[in-house]
């Protein structure tokens, strides 16, 4: 095999093997290296993908066990299979994994096996077991992506103390679960426990949940979440994690008031973020510059200080989505092919895939007050759609801000059904510089809940219809 190409991707999850793709489509000589086995990244092997599953699945478990009776749908002898509930979600990732790699192959971009490591700014050494393969590139692209973080002296053993990837395999229903991180991955997997039967405790430093969120979304989430079941301790900072036979111990201490708690629970899951995933990579002896969080610095057009060598994803700065850094990935591939790549920080969309689904896009409140910019709000809520009401989903609400001049819109932030697809729509508008007025002259069809969208625009002059 010849072993020179003109771009060489690490990593092989989102951001990766769509940078290879989008490369290859640009006629370049394109090679994507994984480590994992499978690609996919953490998004479809063990994040985003068999979240979804068991989101999916447990929802459709608490709402035939809590709701179908009410509803008029009755029947006897629901049971859980837990063992079932999780091979349904190993196929789904599994079929979606191999659905890359045919990708890749239709594609032409040769899928290299292994680890790779930096030798120069056009050296890559990859090692797979005993076979060490050296290539050379003319462009390199890092999408290594990250990893769990844990807190100091808390071990996660994937048992007992576990991260995201093992609170997505649990082979028994936690009786008490406690969640260390009142975030995405804490209050989504948090979800999931609390439907099929455990006791959920969110552990959270902050007196709010779900940092970065609108603090009206986060508030209104929170009421939500703990109206289903979840109890929430905000304002600890947890200061050991102890397994002791079958048991798990958390102590932590109360940030105002000093107080010190222990409790005692079967399982926890240390939810507090993630660290960009670079070891092993040579980046330093190569003179690839990394901030004090450790992530690799780049400039506009997503090149580290090497020229040559381009760095997207969760390596890099910005929020740590999947769809975050597969723009990134067609724009470093369109970039390296001689064309305009670009990303627009400001329209990438964020999902919480709770019950309801929380979705946002442009700036919150709190920014557009720290950054001095006068807006207009447009609320409504849900309660007063007609397809929410019928579903019996009336929680949440669709917010617009706009700007007070020239009714821009600045930012939309939802909570209710649907809205993780009904973001869409929102982050167009603003790509396209949309006034609310725009949204409000745009015919939603009826009953939908989209029409909560145009009635919260039209609310921005105080003109909503069914509110
Ligand atoms: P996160 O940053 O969303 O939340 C971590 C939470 O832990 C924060 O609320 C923080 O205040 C809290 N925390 C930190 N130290 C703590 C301590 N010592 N004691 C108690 N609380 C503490 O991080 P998370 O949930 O781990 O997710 C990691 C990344 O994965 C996020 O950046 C997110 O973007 C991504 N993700 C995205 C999903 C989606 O798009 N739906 C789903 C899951 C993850």
């Amino acid at each position: 095999m010849d072993n020179n190409f003109d771009v060489i991707i690490i990593g092989g999850g989102p951001g990766g093997y769509v940078c290879a793709i989008r490369a290859a489509q640009l006629g370049l000589k394109t090679a994507c290296i994984e480590s994992r086995g499978t690609l996919g990244g953490t998004c479809l092997n063990v994040g985003c993908i068999p979240s979804k599953s068991l989101l999916n699945l447990s929802e459709s478990y608490h709402k035939a066990q809590k709701e179908f009776n009410a509803q008029g749908i009755e029947f006897s002898g629901l049971k859980l299979n837990l063992d079932k509930m999780m091979s349904n979600k190993n196929k789904s990732v599994q079929v979606l994994t191999k659905g890359v790699e045919f990708l890749l192959k239709k594609n032409k971009v040769t899928y290299i096996k292994g680890k790779g490591v930096l030798f120069s700014n056009k050296d890559v050494v990859v090692y797979e077991g005993e076979k060490k393969t050296s290539y050379k590139s003319k462009n390199i692209v890092i999408a290594t992506g990250s990893a769990p973080l844990s807190l100091p002296d808390i071990e996660i053993d994937e048992k007992n103390i576990v991260s995201s990837t093992g609170a997505l395999s649990l082979t028994d229903v936690p009786k008490e679960l406690i969640v260390i991180g009142g975030g995405y991955i804490g209050l989504e997997m948090g979800s999931v426990w609390s439907r099929l039967g455990s006791n959920v405790t969110v552990l959270e430093y902050l007196d709010f949940i779900t940092p970065g969120m609108d603090r009206e979304v986060s508030s209104e989430f929170q009421k939500i979440l703990t109206k289903q079941g979840i109890k929430f301790k905000l304002n600890n900072k947890v200061t050991a994690v102890t397994n002791v036979a079958d048991k798990v111990i958390v102590d932590y201490i109360n940030n105002k008031t000093k107080i010190k708690t222990r409790i005692e629970c079967d399982k926890v899951l240390v939810a507090v973020g993630r660290k960009p995933y670079t070891e092993g990579l040579n980046l330093t002896k190569i003179g690839i510059k990394k901030d004090k969080q450790g992530k690799i610095e780049v400039n506009e057009k997503l090149q580290t200080s090497l020229n040559n060598i381009y760095a997207i994803g969760d390596v890099i700065k910005g929020p740590m989505l999947a769809h975050k850094a597969e723009e990134e990935g067609i724009a470093v591939a369109e970039i390296i092919a001689g064309q305009a790549g670009h990303v627009n920080y400001n329209t990438i969309p964020g999902v919480i895939y709770t019950s309801p689904e929380v979705a946002s896009v442009g700036k919150t409140e709190e920014q557009l007050k720290s950054e001095n910019i006068s807006y207009k709000v447009g609320k409504f809520p849900f309660i007063a759609n007609s397809r929410a009401k019928v579903n019996n989903e009336t929680d949440g609400f669709v917010k617009i801000l706009a700007d007070t001049k020239t009714d821009r819109v600045l930012g939309v932030h939802m909570i209710g059904p649907h809205t993780g697809d009904m973001i869409a729509e929102m982050a167009l508008a603003m790509e396209f510089g949309a006034s609310a007025e725009d949204i409000a002259r745009t015919c939603h069809a009826h009953p939908t809940h989209t029409e909560a969208v145009k009635e919260a625009a039209l609310a921005v002059d105080k003109r909503a219809i069914h509110f």
